[in-house]
C-alpha cells in the first residue's frame, strides 16, 4: 500500500506570517500522524521561509512515522541532515526567487556533485531520494548515483490546463514508475497533488509515497473554519 507523507510547511508559512507561535507544524504533523500519514515532510530552505531550524528538531524527536527532509544539496544542508538524521533525504533544486520547487533536479548535469552528496547521506544511514521530472534520461542518471529512491516531479501533470495535455503527463509519469522500478529504485511521487487529481497517479501503481503539502493544508484551514468560528462565538456570546 502507498504511503502518504503529508508535507507540513504551510502550517509553517501561517505561523511566519505574524511571527509567533502558531500554528505549529509540530502540532499538524502529530494530528496528521493520528489520522494516518505514513510520513511527515517538510523542507528546510535556505531562507527559512516557512519551517524553521527549531521544527526540524523537535520533529526529528517526535514524528513517530517517517521523517523526510527535502533539502537542496547544499553544504549547510547536508551538515544538518548528518547532525538530525532524518529518516529520508529528498534533494530539490532550489531557487531563492521561486514560490515552490519548480523542477526535478538536473542529475545529468550535477551527476557529481549529486553521487558524492548521496554517497555521504547514505554513508550516515539516511535513505536518499532525488527529486526529478518524468524524464527517462534523468532518472537513469539518477540511478548511477547510488540514490535508494527518486520522486518523480508531478506537477505538470497537476498544472495541465487541458484533459489532453494532463493525459500525455499522466503517460509520462507511467512511464517514469516504470523506468524508476525496473532501475530497482523506490519511486515517490509529489507536487501539486490533490483531492482531484491524485487518484489517477495513484491507480498507476507502483509508486510507494506520495508527498502532498498544499492541497492538504488548504483543506485543512477550509475544513477547520466552521469549528474555529464556533468556538469564538461562543466566547464571545457565552461569556
Ligand atoms: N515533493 C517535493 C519534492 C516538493 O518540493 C514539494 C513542495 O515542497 C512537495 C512534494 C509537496 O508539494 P505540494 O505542496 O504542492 O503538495
Amino acid at each position: 500500500m502507498p504511503r502518504l507523507g503529508v508535507n507540513v510547511d504551510h502550517v509553517a508559512t501561517v505561523r511566519q506570517a505574524r511571527g509567533t507561535t502558531e500554528p505549529d507544524p509540530v502540532t499538524a504533523a502529530a494530528l496528521a500522524e493520528l489520522a494516518g500519514a505514513g510520513g511527515i515532510t517538510v523542507h528546510l530552505r535556505e531562507d527559512r521561509r516557512h519551517i524553521q531550524d527549531r521544527d526540524l528538531e523537535v520533529l526529528r524527536r517526535t514524528v513517530q512515522t517517517r521523517l523526510n527532509l527535502e533539502m537542496a544539496a547544499t553544504e549547510e544542508m547536508v551538515g544538518i541532515a548528518l547532525r538530525v538524521r532524518p529518516d529520508c533525504v529528498t534533494l530539490v533544486p532550489e531557487k531563492r526567487q521561486e514560490l515552490t520547487t519548480e523542477g526535478g533536479l538536473d542529475v545529468i548535469g550535477q551527476a557529481a556533485a549529486l553521487t558524492a552528496t548521496v554517497e555521504r547521506l547514505r554513508a550516515a544511514g539516511i535513505f536518499v531520494s532525488l527529486f526529478v521530472d518524468p524524464d527517462l534520461a534523468q532518472i537513469g542518471a539518477a540511478q548511477k548515483t547510488g540514490t535508494d529512491a527518486i520522486e518523480i516531479h508531478t506537477g505538470l501533470y497537476c498544472d495541465a490546463k487541458t484533459p489532453q495535455k494532463q493525459a500525455s503527463e499522466l503517460v509520462k509519469i507511467e512511464q517514469a514508475v516504470r523506468i524508476g522500478r525496473q532501475l530497482e529504485l523506490a519511486v515517490h511521487a509529489g507536487h501539486g497533488l490533490n483531492y482531484h487529481n491524485v487518484r489517477a497517479v495513484v491507480a498507476l501503481g507502483g509508486i510507494e509515497e506520495f508527498n502532498i503539502g498544499h492541497s492538504i493544508v488548504s483543506r485543512a484551514v477550509l475544513v477547520g473554519m466552521e469549528r474555529a468560528v464556533r468556538e469564538m462565538v461562543t466566547l464571545i456570546e457565552g461569556g
